[in-house]
């Protein structure tokens, strides 16, 4: 067996700060202690208690720095790394213009490989353990995403990106040919090690009403499959999608009407939403996905945290890269909280900070399993320096209560903060 047992200041969830006051939700420890034991959280608690009851095991002591689970990306496009910060274009302009050029070098395997790697290694260096990704329409950009996953042993949640219409030579596919691939891409790495397979139909405007029945059919076949897409991300491309599927009642009934609505759905955006789509997310327990520095690059719009949340909704934090702006959870829970503000709703630390880890791995389905820091979820975890730049140590300095000195890291962290990450119970190589 291989244990170890890590100090520091630790910070947990027993319960979702959005449904309960904060104070109720959260176990903070200024000398905590987790101890990992075959790749799982086998115990959290006070440090120096953990190491009495656990002579034998080894032991790293990071003093004062903070101690979480691992950041979990509920959204973002592994094969878009190499075009992120793209200027100028709002989002159907964006795509054609920036990624789809981009999305087609991915054709070429040794390129895709390349780019997993890069994302994967740019990510954990962010503190980011988990990921859920779109890849392209190639089959070859699944393997080469799960493969390099497998390689830092992360669990990861990725699928081959269907299109059939409205993009270019090159880059579409049909519904068969959807179905077959993404078929036999969940049924080769679905469950294999820590990877999750989702049924990826893009979004309704580059899917012909065959091709989201022809996915809708192949999560009927295995329910126990995510499926990701895009929902109402910008106010242009809404009303493209009534155009386009003049006979759905709103952009949610596109999917709804062929089988790609359901609670394994994960709607990135989610912004500009009916109330009856909202009624029906909050109806099938659907989770839908917050992507805040790529609604404000890409000038999409303001989330609405606080309606979605009330209603019950599951609400998942993601980067979005390359339409989000940064590789950074922490960056990304700063542009949700300066959203939020936005919006007249300040979102507390502990919320923010419950949206990047146990948010999100609900978004998944997976709660207790990633983004916990408690007995029985996988051992990734993230270290987090919380004087890690000048601006931030002064600001830290004077800081006399736990959230105090955690939101200045927040605000103004980046992967400068992140002192180690640790995955699947072992420490990542910096
Ligand atoms: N809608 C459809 N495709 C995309 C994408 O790649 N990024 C974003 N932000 N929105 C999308
Ligand atoms: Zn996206």
């Amino acid at each position: 067996m291989s244990s170890h047992l890590l100090l520091g200041q630790t910070l947990s969830f027993i319960a979702d700060p959005f449904t309960l006051p904060w104070q109720d939700c959260v176990r903070h420890e200024r000398r905590g202690g987790v101890l990992i034991r075959d790749g799982l959280i086998a115990d959290v608690g006070p440090g120096d208690a953990l190491r009495a009851a656990n002579p034998e095991v080894a032991v790293t002591d990071y003093g004062d720095a903070l101690i979480t689970a691992g950041f979990v990306d509920a959204h973002m496009h592994y094969p878009q790394t190499g075009m992120i910060a793209s200027w100028g274009k709002r989002l159907i302009d964006w795509l054609n213009s920036y990624t789809f050029p981009e999305e087609m070098r991915l054709g070429d395997p040794a390129y895709a490989a390349e780019t997993a790697a890069t994302t994967l290694d740019l990510a954990l260096a962010h503190g980011t353990t988990s990921l859920c990704s779109f890849c392209t329409i190639h089959s070859h950009s699944v393997d080469a995403f799960f493969g390099a996953a497998e390689a830092r042993g992360m669990r990861t949640i990725a699928g081959r990106t269907a299109m059939d219409r409205n993009a270019p030579d090159g880059l579409r596919d049909d519904a068969q040919s959807a179905y077959d691939e993404s078929a036999a891409l969940l049924a080769k790495w679905h469950g294999r090690g820590r990877a999750v397979y989702a049924i990826t139909p893009r979004f309704s405007p580059t899917s012909t009403r065959e091709q989201l029945e022809a996915l809708g059919a192949l999560w009927a076949e295995h329910p126990d499959a995510l499926m990701q897409t895009h929902l109402s991300e910008q106010v242009d491309e809404v009303a493209w999608v009534r155009e386009l599927y003049p006979e759905a009642r709103d952009y949610l009934d596109t999917y709804e009407q062929t089988g790609l609505l359901g609670e394994r759905g994960l709607y990135g955006h989610a912004i500009h939403l009916e109330p009856r789509e909202i009624d029906r997310l909050a109806d099938v327990g659907a989770a839908v996905v917050h992507c805040p520095t790529s609604n404000t690059f890409i000038g999409s719009g303001l989330f609405d945290m606080a309606g979605l949340k009330a209603r019950g909704i599951s609400v998942g934090l993601a980067t979005d890269t390359g339409g989000g702006s940064s590789f950074s959870m922490l960056r990304t829970m700063a542009a949700a909280y300066e959203i939020g503000q936005l919006r007249g709703a300040a979102l507390h630390p502990a919320q923010l900070m419950w949206l990047a880890t146990e948010g999100s791995a609900k978004a998944l389905h997976l709660e207790g399993v990633i983004g916990h820091l408690g007995a029985g979820a996988e051992a990734d975890l993230a270290v987090i320096d919380l004087a890690s730049t000048p601006a931030i140590a002064q600001r830290a300095a004077r800081a006399e209560a736990f959230w105090e000195l955690l939101f200045p890291t927040i605000m103004m962290g980046d992967d400068r903060a992140i002192r180690a990450v640790w995955v699947n119970g072992a420490e990542v190589p910096r």
